[in-house]
This record gives C-alpha cells, sequence and structure tokens, in this order.
C-alpha cells in the first residue's frame, strides 16, 4: 500500500510524515518545492501543487491513501481542493484522510468550516472513501490570537475550545493512515477538555509570564477592530470565534485517545512542549 502525504512542508504534513517514517512505514511526499521538503527514512518526494490536477495526477500514481492537508485561507479555496481531489481520482487513489473542521456543514457559523462541508463532499463526489478530522482549533495557534498589547480580542463571549496540539493531531493522522477500520468514518478532533478564553488567557499568562487577557468583544466592536482587512477574511476571524460562542466549535471529543491510546496534550503541557509557539509574546 501507498501512502502519500500533502502539505509536508507544513507544520501538520511534515509531523504526520516523521509519524509514519518513525513507524518505519515508506511513504510518498507531495511537495510544491522539493528543496524545501523534510529528508526522511522511507521517504520519496514528488512534486505537484493542488491547482493542477495533471500534475496531482501524476505524483500520486499507484497511491492508495492520501494524507490531504488543506490549502491556505482564500475565498476560493474549496476549487482548489477539487482540483487535488480530481488529482487523486485520475490517479485512482481509493481513500483520503481530509483535516477537516470541527462542525464542517453547509450551513456551518465559521465560513472555513462550510468549506471543509463541501470539500468533503467533493470527495465523496469523485468516489473516493473519506476518512475526516475534523479538528477544533490548534493550541499551536492559541498564541497568535494574541494582541501585542496582550489582549485577546475576539467575539467569542464565554464559547468553550478544547485547543488541541498538530503533534496530537498527527499522531491521530498517522493511525488513520495505516490501520483499517477508518474507511468512511467522520471524526472530531479535539484536546481533553474544553476551556474559555479568559481560562487560554490565564493559561497564556502562566506560560509567557506576561500579563494577557481577554476581553470579548461586540459585534461591532469585532468588525471595527479589524477595519482594512478584506471582508472575507474578516468574516472568517469573527466567525471562528463566533463558533465557539454558539459551541459548533466546542465539542470535546475522546477520539485522540480512544484511537491512539495515549491522551492529547492540555494547552498547559503543548506551550511547556513547545515553547517556540510563544517566542513573539516574550
Ligand atoms: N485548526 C486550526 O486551528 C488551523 C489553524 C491554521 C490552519 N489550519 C488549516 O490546517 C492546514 C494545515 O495546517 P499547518 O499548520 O500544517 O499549515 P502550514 O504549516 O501553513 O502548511 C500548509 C501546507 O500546505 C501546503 N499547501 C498549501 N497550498 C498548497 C497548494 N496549493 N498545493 C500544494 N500544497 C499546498 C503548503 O505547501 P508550501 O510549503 O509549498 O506552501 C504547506 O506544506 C492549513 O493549511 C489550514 O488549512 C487549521
Amino acid at each position: 500500500m501507498t501512502i502519500s502525504v500533502t502539505g509536508a512542508t507544513g507544520g501538520l504534513g511534515g509531523r504526520v510524515a516523521r509519524e509514519l517514517s518513525a513507524r518505519g512505514l515508506e511513504q510518498r511526499l507531495i511537495v510544491r518545492d522539493p528543496a524545501r521538503a523534510p529528508q526522511l527514512p522511507g521517504a520519496e518526494v514528488a512534486t505537484a501543487s493542488y491547482e493542477d490536477s495533471e500534475a496531482m495526477a501524476r505524483a500520486l500514481d499507484g497511491t492508495n491513501t492520501l494524507f490531504l492537508v488543506s490549502g491556505y485561507e482564500d475565498p476560493d479555496r474549496v476549487s482548489l481542493h477539487r482540483k487535488a481531489i480530481e488529482g487523486a481520482r485520475l490517479a485512482g487513489v481509493e481513500r483520503i484522510v481530509y483535516t477537516s473542521f470541527m462542525g464542517a456543514a453547509p450551513d456551518a457559523t465559521f465560513p472555513y468550516a462550510r468549506d471543509h462541508g463541501a470539500t468533503e463532499q467533493a470527495i465523496r463526489d469523485a468516489g473516493i472513501s473519506l476518512t475526516s478530522m475534523r479538528n477544533t482549533l490548534y493550541a499551536d495557534a492559541a498564541p497568535r490570537f494574541v494582541r501585542p498589547d496582550g489582549v485577546i480580542r475576539a467575539p467569542a463571549g464565554h464559547g468553550r475550545v478544547a485547543w488541541v496540539a498538530r503533534a496530537d493531531v498527527a499522531r491521530l493522522a498517522a493511525v488513520l493512515l495505516t490501520e483499517p477500520g477508518h474507511e468512511g468514518q467522520i471524526y472530531d478532533v479535539s484536546g481533553p477538555h474544553a476551556i474559555d478564553l479568559h481560562e487560554t488567557a490565564r493559561i497564556l499568562t502562566k506560560a509567557t509570564r506576561r500579563a494577557i487577557t481577554y476581553h470579548a468583544e461586540t459585534l461591532a466592536e469585532a468588525t471595527e477592530s479589524r477595519a482594512g482587512h478584506p471582508d472575507w477574511l474578516v468574516d472568517s476571524w469573527i466567525g471562528s470565534y463566533l463558533m465557539l460562542d454558539t459551541g459548533e466549535g466546542s465539542v470535546t471529543s475522546h477520539t485522540i485517545e480512544h484511537l491512539t491510546g495515549q491522551r492529547p496534550m492540555t494547552l498547559s503541557e503543548f506551550l511547556a512542549a513547545e515553547p517556540s509557539s510563544f517566542a513573539h509574546l516574550t
């Protein structure tokens, strides 16, 4: 069975590739720039960009199972994903393990969750078996929510999130890619427990040793404080907080511990394990 991994030059795909390599498995890394591909035992490299379905099909030739990392923030991201999926279909890929988002659905509050729902559907429409990892917000991203003045300003109310570390998501992905029984399955993927942004700020304060607080913005404040950015990006940023307030992004799942046998890290444990994630705050 050939496993191919996209996004291997990035944070999540790179971790997944290292997990597979550490298990002694062979894999193919699909990258845009081979010079930046990680050098790993058992890994070969093929070059393709999601935009180019034919190049994706060539790069994926002989692949049974594909780890497909979602592309960068873009208003037309679903079209990009459709092209990558078309490449997988042309190559005869049987199953895609896709990095979706919690609450993925056509009517989700968070615009990216709507995009992920459309991408999941595109995989099914291509006749490819989908294993969906509906990840919540990455713990790795939490320090980036803090503004330079030490305040997290967001319209999340008292909404909660079970921050999940990419390292734990990657451990789960390795299981989903290599063990049987995950065809056609959808998994909510989260850290061990949900906390609100006041608690998040307290944990960041302790880790960074600088005062960090949370200010729950009104919708009007949230729009005003992000003025000057494109509307689609502002809608996405605001939506990422509103989905905590509605509870759509607050689900806590036992998927990682259940399927990997190891409890995922809390936000505190993640910050202790990866202090480089908050270096910009110290
Ligand atoms: N749950 C969350 O909180 C959260 C937060 C941030 C992002 N995300 C999503 O999760 C994904 C993975 O996260 P990450 O931390 O690994 O992101 P990352 O470090 O930015 O890596 C993204 C990877 O996707 C590749 N890529 C992007 N567009 C591509 C294209 N058109 N064709 C081929 N490859 C392409 C990049 O390749 P290059 O190196 O060539 O650019 C890179 O390897 C992100 O892309 C984003 O969709 C989720």
